[in-house]
C-alpha cells in the first residue's frame, strides 16, 4: 500500500499535474487548496479539501483526519511584481502560512515535505548556469520569501527531524500531452501563454522587455522546464524521501536557454499564426540570461527531462490553449472556480 500525499496547492497549475502523475502512480492523494488562483475541476483524482493554510484550526483537523506519508506544498502567492508592491501579505502567505504547515506536520509527526522554491532565491546571477552552490541573493520579497522558507525547512530538520526537498524550478511551462491540463493562472504573466494569446488573438500583441542585452538577439535568456517534467522530479524526491535520504536541494531547468524571440519564433511554428511583437525598454531586475544546472538532480535523483525541445513545450500549451478556445469548452474570462 503507497502512502497517502497531501498536495497542498494541488488545484494551481503544477500542483493539479502533479496529483494525477501521483495518482496514476498508485499513492492515495489529499488536496488542500483555498481556491484562490487554482481550479476545482482541475483535481482530476483524490480528494480537494478547499481551506486555506491561514487557517491553523482547519489544519489540524485535516492532519488529525489524515495519516499522510508525505507532503507536498504547492501553495503561494506567485507574481514578482505584486510581491514588490505588497510585501506584506507576500510573507504572510508563503512564509507565514509554511509555518502553519510546517507546525503541522510536526505536530502529527509527519515528517517528509516537498517544497516548490524557486530561481528567483538566486536573484542576479554571478555564474550561469546557476548549481546548487550559487550564492542566495533575492533580489524581490517572491524570491526573499522562498529562500527564508528554505531557511526555515533546513532549521526544522535540526531541530524535529522533519525532512525536506526544495526543489527551485526555473520557468515551468508547457501543459499536460493529453491535454488534460494547463496553465490558467489569472493574471497569466507567463511568457508562453501570453505570446500563445497573442497568436490565437486574445491579445493584441506581446511587449518584449529589453532588446540590447548581451545575448545573441539581444533579448533575455530563459530556461524553460516542461510541467510534466517537473512533476517527474517530484517523483523522485518523494522517493529520495521515502528512502530515508537527508533533506537537500535541487535546482530544476531544461538545461538550454532560449530567448524571448526564440520563443515567439516557436509559437508561430506550432500555431501557423503571426505574432504581433512590440519592443520595448528594459524592465528593471530582468537578468540577461537564467539557466540551471540540473546535474545535480539528474545525477542524484536520476531524474531525465523527457520534453527539452521548445516546440514540444509550445505545442502542448497550445493544445491547452486552443481547447479553451473553443466555445464548447471553457472561456477564459469564467475559468475560475470560487468556493
Ligand atoms: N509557475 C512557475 O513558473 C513557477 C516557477 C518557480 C516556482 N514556482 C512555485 O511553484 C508553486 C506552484 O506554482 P503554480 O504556477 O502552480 O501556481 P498556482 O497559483 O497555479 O498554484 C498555487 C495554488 O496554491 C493555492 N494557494 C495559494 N495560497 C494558498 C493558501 N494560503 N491556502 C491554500 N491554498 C493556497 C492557490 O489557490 C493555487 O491553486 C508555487 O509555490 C510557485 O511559487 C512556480
Amino acid at each position: 500500500m503507497k502512502s497517502k500525499i497531501l498536495i497542498v496547492g494541488g488545484a494551481g497549475y503544477i500542483g493539479s499535474h502533479m496529483v494525477l502523475r501521483l495518482a496514476q502512480a498508485g499513492y492515495d492523494v489529499v488536496v488542500f487548496d483555498n481556491l484562490s488562483h487554482g481550479h476545482r475541476d482541475a483535481v482530476l483524482a483524490g480528494e480537494l479539501v478547499v481551506g486555506d493554510l491561514a487557517d491553523r484550526a482547519m489544519l489540524a483537523r485535516l492532519f488529525a483526519a489524515h495519516r499522510f506519508g508525505a507532503v507536498m506544498h504547492f501553495a503561494s502567492s506567485i507574481q514578482v511584481g505584486e510581491s514588490v508592491q505588497q510585501p506584506a501579505r507576500y510573507y504572510a502567505n508563503n512564509v507565514g502560512n509554511t509555518i502553519h504547515l510546517v507546525e503541522a506536520m510536526i505536530e502529527h509527526g509527519v515528517q517528509r515535505l516537498i517544497f516548490s522554491s524557486t530561481a528567483a532565491i538566486f536573484g542576479d546571477p554571478i555564474r550561469i548556469p546557476i548549481d546548487e552552490a550559487h550564492p542566495r541573493q533575492p533580489v524581490n520579497p517572491y524570491g526573499w520569501s522562498k529562500s527564508m522558507v528554505e531557511q526555515i525547512l533546513a532549521d526544522c530538520d535540526c531541530a524535529h527531524g522533519l525532512r525536506s526537498v526544495a526543489l527551485r524550478y526555473f520557468n515551468a511551462a508547457g501543459a499536460h500531452p493529453d491535454g488534460l491540463l494547463g496553465e490558467r493562472h489569472d493574471p497569466e504573466t507567463h511568457l508562453i501563454p501570453l505570446v500563445l494569446q497573442a497568436a490565437s488573438g486574445r491579445r493584441t500583441h506581446i511587449g518584449v522587455f529589453g532588446t540590447d542585452y548581451d545575448t545573441p538577439d539581444g533579448t533575455c535568456i530563459r530556461d524553460y522546464i516542461h510541467v510534466q517534467d517537473l512533476v517527474e522530479a517530484h517523483l523522485l524526491a518523494l522517493d529520495w524521501l521515502l528512502q530515508g535520504k537527508a533533506s537537500t536541494a535541487f535546482n530544476l531547468g531544461n538545461g538550454h536557454g532560449f530567448s524571448i524571440r526564440e520563443v515567439i519564433h516557436a509559437v508561430e511554428t506550432v500555431t501557423g499564426q503571426r505574432v504581433a511583437v512590440q519592443d520595448l525598454p528594459r524592465r528593471a531586475g530582468d537578468p540577461a540570461i537564467l539557466v540551471a544546472d540540473s546535474t545535480r538532480a539528474r545525477a542524484a535523483l536520476g531524474w531525465q527531462p523527457q520534453y527539452t525541445d521548445l516546440h514540444d513545450i509550445v505545442r502542448h500549451a497550445w493544445m491547452w490553449e486552443s481547447q479553451r478556445l473553443s466555445p464548447t469548452l471553457q472561456p477564459l474570462d469564467g475559468a475560475k472556480t470560487q468556493n
